[in-house]
């Protein structure tokens, strides 16, 4: 085999494949699709988000199908089946990004979709099921302390809207809600019923290092892993930096960096799958002649089972809560997220399975993502399953972040498969699914 040319990338790729869903990601990654000039960041209901699901839309039309913004701003096409109106089969993923985002977190997942249908309409293919390709607005909660508001809400299990959550800029959900255009009463009007869905399928970037490893353009997801994310204040004295002597003082920030290191440690000494992070961190005052009084930080806690995740959450506020009494430093610790590990659905993993073995001649290799995504929250709707695509030595959350358009040209064929075996079965419901 001749040498593979290296893309603009730097990864090897097979020079005959350009995946159209991989150039769409990159078209969306820059400025007016991104609310920052330098690097990636789209968050919710932002101008970047507009433009994008604007962008989209038009990408949906053209591969023949109709869309609608929902009551909570995701961005829905729909190709009608055989029948108009059937139960369609839900692709989904979401379009909002993280702060200095990679460009296929998501998104990917929404463009290959678009994909799917284009290929099927090209051929005036019908199903006996329709399909509608999912855009979700908020899975990430970059921009407000909550995540996967919109798939809650399609999936019908939002119970109350925050809507007194601020974004960075001091906006709440309520007011951003309302200049985008949208109701918070109708917000939960966006859920679906059982009745009208098929199943849920997401691809998705592995984010993680071991299909590279297995040297496997793509894998099936058999379960994604449990997830807290809390908001940790320590609130201290303020003081004069050159007067407040070393013993008499109650130092926020040095509580928190001490809290810091024995999350770290908490983190690692658990199952490989136990991961603990602190990704953000505010100083009060924020002034270098002022002994800190305040600072805040988030607190991520995952793993495979909740049993393990609680222990560790346990363990985690029982030494914050030592560190802050030895230092008279005061402690809140408020729960934002609690997302119960997801098994993803057995018969419909099964048939991904199959269709990997179909497309790349090889067993499928099964993962768990440590990652979460919409497909946790899809699941109380719907059966879900997930295909992962390989990404650049793992990276994701960070513009490094990579994929092989020969990969994603292999998850599209899995995901045709996928497909029309499915149509080639009696229409499956729900009950038959968990069977
Ligand atoms: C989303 O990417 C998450 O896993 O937090
Ligand atoms: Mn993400
Ligand atoms: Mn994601």
């Amino acid at each position: 085999m001749s040498p593979i040319p290296p893309s603009p990338n730097g990864l090897p790729e097979a020079a005959t494949v350009v995946s159209r869903p991989v150039s769409r990601c990159d078209h969306l990654g820059v400025h007016p699709f991104s609310d920052t000039q330098d690097g990636l960041f789209r968050a919710y209901l932002s101008d970047a988000h507009r433009s994008t699901c604007q962008q989209v839309a038009q990408w949906m039309h053209a591969a023949g199908m109709t869309s609608r913004t929902d009551a909570a701003g995701n961005l829905i096409g729909r190709y009608e089946g055989q029948t108009p109106g059937a139960p369609a089969l839900l692709i989904g993923s979401h379009l909002d990004t993280v702060r200095n985002a990679g460009r296929y977190d998501g998104t990917l997942g929404v463009m290959l979709g678009i994909e799917v249908v284009a290929h099927l309409a090209e051929r005036g293919e019908r199903l006996p099921f329709a399909i509608e390709v999912i855009g979700f607005g908020d899975e990430e909660g970059s921009r407000f302390p909550a995540s996967m508001l919109t798939s809650r809400a399609v999936a019908g299990t939002l119970d109350t809207l925050p809507l007194d959550a601020v974004d960075a800029s001091g906006s709440t959900l309520g007011d951003v809600l309302y200049h985008a255009g949208l109701d918070p009463a109708r917000y939960r009007e966006a859920a679906y019923t059982p009745e009208q869905v098929v199943a849920y399928l997401e691809a998705h970037i592995e984010q993680g290092p071991v299909l590279e490893a297995a040297d496997m353009s793509v894998g099936v997801v058999t379960a994604i892993a449990a997830q807290y994310r809390f908001k940790v204040s320590m609130v201290g004295v303020a003081g004069h930096a050159g007067t407040m002597p070393m013993s008499l003082r109650k130092d926020a920030l040095a509580a928190a960096a001490q809290a810091l290191v024995e999350i770290e440690r908490i983190g690692a000494s658990g199952p490989a799958d136990l991961v603990a992070t602190v990704g953000q961190l505010h100083v009060g005052p924020g002034a270098s002649n002022v002994v800190p009084r305040q600072v805040t930080f988030s607190l991520d806690i995952r793993a495979g089972t909740a049993d393990v995740r609680d222990r560790a959450a346990t363990k985690i506020r029982t030494a914050l809560q030592d560190i802050t009494d030895t230092r008279g430093v005061a402690l809140r610790i408020e729960l934002q997220n609690d997302l119960a590990p997801t098994p993803c659905d057995p018969e419909l993993t099964a048939r991904l399975a199959t269709s990997v073995a179909r497309v790349t001649g090889q067993p499928a290799h099964r993962l768990v993502s440590g990652a979460g995504h919409d497909a946790m929250v899809m699941a109380a709707l719907t059966p879900v399953c997930m295909l992962f695509l390989r990404c650049h030595k793992g990276i994701s959350h960070n513009p490094a972040e990579a994929v092989r358009h020969d990969d994603a040209h292999t998850a599209l064929l899995v995901m045709l498969d996928f497909i029309q075996a499915l149509a080639a079965t009696p229409a499956p419901t729900p009950t038959e699914f968990s069977a």
